[in-house]
């Protein structure tokens, strides 16, 4: 059996009113990929911050390669060899990759830093990993899976002995998970120890040795993952038995409620029509980068276009900027919702109130508390938002429960279409099927439901009917009951046929 190089024992830490790790136990070792599993809010991020120093435990004890830690600095945490890739992006996006890479370990010569010797460097990382990225280039230009793509790169940089991956596929295309898995299995060659977080369970069997389970900031349960099934594995997590992954209700399709004509938006929206009805949910599949987020923008008017009608209940409305789309009752959900969905900064209350103030205001404009208290309380309730109270700043919240915030927005409102931006990234299994049902709840009572996801199995799970991008253009249809996975993915990938279309 290989050495044990991380030990933590009878881990505490509180927030205030939350008690994030309660006596949790964490063992690696070395040469093996620790599968870290847990709802939104278990404790994950927490208790790999106390290991790699960023946060300090309330007690308990830690050992690194059989050294005792009282207090762990990040920088001594490096020097040791642990290296860690934040769930949340932690860029400085002005930086170059280089810079960004060697940020606090700056290569010096007498006088200035050696840029070139750390391009150079950067860009053999970079290569080894297959990554296309000039190393010159600032990242904040790149996108996010790019921006995903350096991090995972940085964290290599420091030869790290003990990798701790927090998400590190959910912004990826199935091509870099791939790379990202290669690279994970040569580590594992070397000895390094890799403790992998994610919330895409079906990954689990391309890399994963051994499993720990914590649920509500305890731990539940460490084992092969050889000598366990995902059932298991989930009801451990959840602590009841999840019955139905993909929950589908029927309803009667009624009349159209939304209908887009003729909407052009830069090179990602080309051309694109369709119509939602009344008890529907319309899917939209793609590759990432098909335009499918580009598409949501400019209907909510966050991006300007060239054209475009929209229709709703067959009155046209017109949409110019988000404001007048939540006043016409079309919302959405965007996919980065730390950056586009929530304010950080600001406690849940805030978040929530704040798209609805026209709601909970009385006549002299001044917010009705009751009013307001109602609304959070609500959102709260029926998300099942995991907080101790509504005054906690949104950013602090486990990176799931922050996206039931940024859904908890718009269910005040009697919106008419809500649009979800891949609602279900980053969240746990119990809380996806809380925000399926959530679909289905909208669609049961009439409301024209949009969901974006790039993960096959859920939008062929839950969805009606799926429209299929790629490169901009709506490129097929299809109903999800009689589809096949291959249909999709042929359309997805219909380059060609978007060609033909536009000659
Ligand atoms: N800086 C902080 N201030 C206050 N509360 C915090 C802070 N960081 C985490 N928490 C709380 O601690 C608990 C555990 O959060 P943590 O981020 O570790 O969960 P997680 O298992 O990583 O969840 P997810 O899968 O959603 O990322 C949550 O209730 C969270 O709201
Ligand atoms: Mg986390």
């Amino acid at each position: 059996m290989n050495d044990v190089i991380v030990a933590m024992e009878n881990i505490n830490k509180s927030f205030p009113g939350v008690k994030a790790l309660d006596n949790v136990k964490f063992e690696l070792r070395s040469g093996e990929v620790m599968a870290l599993l847990g709802e939104n809010g278990a404790g994950k991020s927490t208790l790999m911050k106390i290991l790699s120093g960023v946060y300090t435990r309330d007690s308990g004890t830690m050992s690194i390669f059989g050294k005792e830690y009282e207090d762990l600095t990040p920088k001594q945490a490096q020097e040791v060899g642990v290296a860690i890739i934040h769930q949340e992006l932690n860029m400085c996006k002005h930086l170059s990759v280089a810079e960004n890479m060697f940020l606090g370990r700056e290569k010096r010569g007498k006088l200035i830093l050696k840029n070139t010797e750390m391009e150079e460097e950067a860009k053999r990382i970079l290569d080894d990993l297959k990554i296309d990225i000039n190393p010159k280039q600032a990242v904040g230009e790149l996108p996010v899976s790019k921006q995903q793509m350096v991090e995972i790169a940085k964290a290599l940089s420091i030869n790290a002995k003990i990798l701790i991956m927090d998400e590190p596929t959910s912004a990826l295309t199935a091509k870099e998970i791939e790379e990202l898995f290669r690279i994970i299995r040569k580590l594992k060659e070397n000895g390094c120890g890799i403790v992998y977080i994610s919330h895409r369970l079906e990954e689990l069997q391309h890399i994963v040795d051994r499993v720990t389970i914590m649920r509500d900031g305890q731990y539940i349960t460490s084992m092969n993952f050889a000598d366990t099934t995902m059932d298991q594995i989930i009801t451990n997590m959840v602590g009841r038995e999840i019955k139905e992954k993909f929950p589908r209700v029927e309803c009667k399709k009624g009349k159209k409620v939304f209908e887009v004509k003729n909407l052009n938006a830069g090179r990602m929206v080309r051309n694109v029509a369709f119509s939602v009805y009344e008890g529907e949910i319309v899917g939209f599949a793609g590759l990432m980068g098909a335009g499918r987020t580009e598409t949501t923008r400019a209907i909510f008017g966050v991006d300007a276009k060239e054209s475009g009608e929209f229709y709703l209940d067959g009155k046209e409305i017109k949409i110019n900027c988000p404001m007048d789309a939540i006043r016409a009752g079309v919302v959405l959900a965007p996919e980065d919702r730390k950056k586009d969905g929530l304010c950080t900064k600001l406690s849940i209350r805030d978040n929530l109130t704040l798209p609805n103030l026209d709601l909970v205001c009385n006549k002299l404009q001044v917010v009705d508390n009751r009013k307001e208290k109602e609304l959070c309380d609500k959102a709260v309730e029926d998300l099942k938002i995991k907080t101790p109270n509504v005054e906690i700043d949104a950013g602090n919240l486990s990176g799931g429960n922050q996206q039931k915030v940024v859904v908890g927005k718009w269910l005040a409102r009697d919106s008419r279409v809500v649009i979800f931006d891949e609602p279900t990234r980053g969240i746990d299994v119990g809380a996806k099927v809380e925000i399926y049902n959530l679909m289905n709840k909208l669609k049961k009572q009439g409301i024209a439901v949009v969901f974006v996801s790039s993960e096959m199995p859920e939008v062929m799970g839950i969805a009606d009917r799926i429209i299929v991008m790629c490169d901009g253009r709506i490129t097929g249809e299809v109903m999800a009951e009689t589809a096949s996975q291959n249909e999709i993915l042929t359309l997805a990938t219909s380059f060609e046929n978007k060609m033909i279309k536009d000659n």
